[in-house]
């Protein structure tokens, strides 16, 4: 029984972590695909980061999004490269 239930909470962790990539997946596609050309992750991550509050946040992607990378993402699209920096590294 009690190997039944590790098992059981071991597959329920896999789930989450797949769940948790599947909820990126598209915010972090758009990222590699238009905003590695500049600057790197470490730039989201240094001591000194430009970016402290969400908002700071949405305001900052919006325009690299729209200025330096010339991406044209839909709202959507935006919010989820959003989610997936906070989620990864802001954490606001
Ligand atoms: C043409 C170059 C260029 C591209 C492409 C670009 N950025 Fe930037 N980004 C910059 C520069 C320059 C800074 C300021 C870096 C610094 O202060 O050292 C910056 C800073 C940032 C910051 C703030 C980092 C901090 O200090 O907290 C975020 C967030 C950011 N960019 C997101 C994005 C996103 C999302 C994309 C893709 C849509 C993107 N960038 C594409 C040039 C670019």
């Amino acid at each position: 029984m009690k190997k039944i239930l590790l098992l059981l909470a071991l597959i329920s962790l896999n789930t989450g972590a797949y769940a948790a990539d599947a909820k990126h997946h598209k915010g972090k596609d758009l990222h590699e695909n238009k905003c590695t050309s500049c600057h790197q992750d470490n730039v989201y991550s240094r001591n000194d980061r430009m970016v402290k509050t969400m908002s700071a946040l949405e305001h900052q992607v919006n325009n690299c999004m729209k200025g330096a990378a010339k991406a044209e993402w839909t709202q959507t699209e935006t919010a989820s490269v959003i989610e997936f920096l906070n989620d990864r590294y802001y954490k606001f």
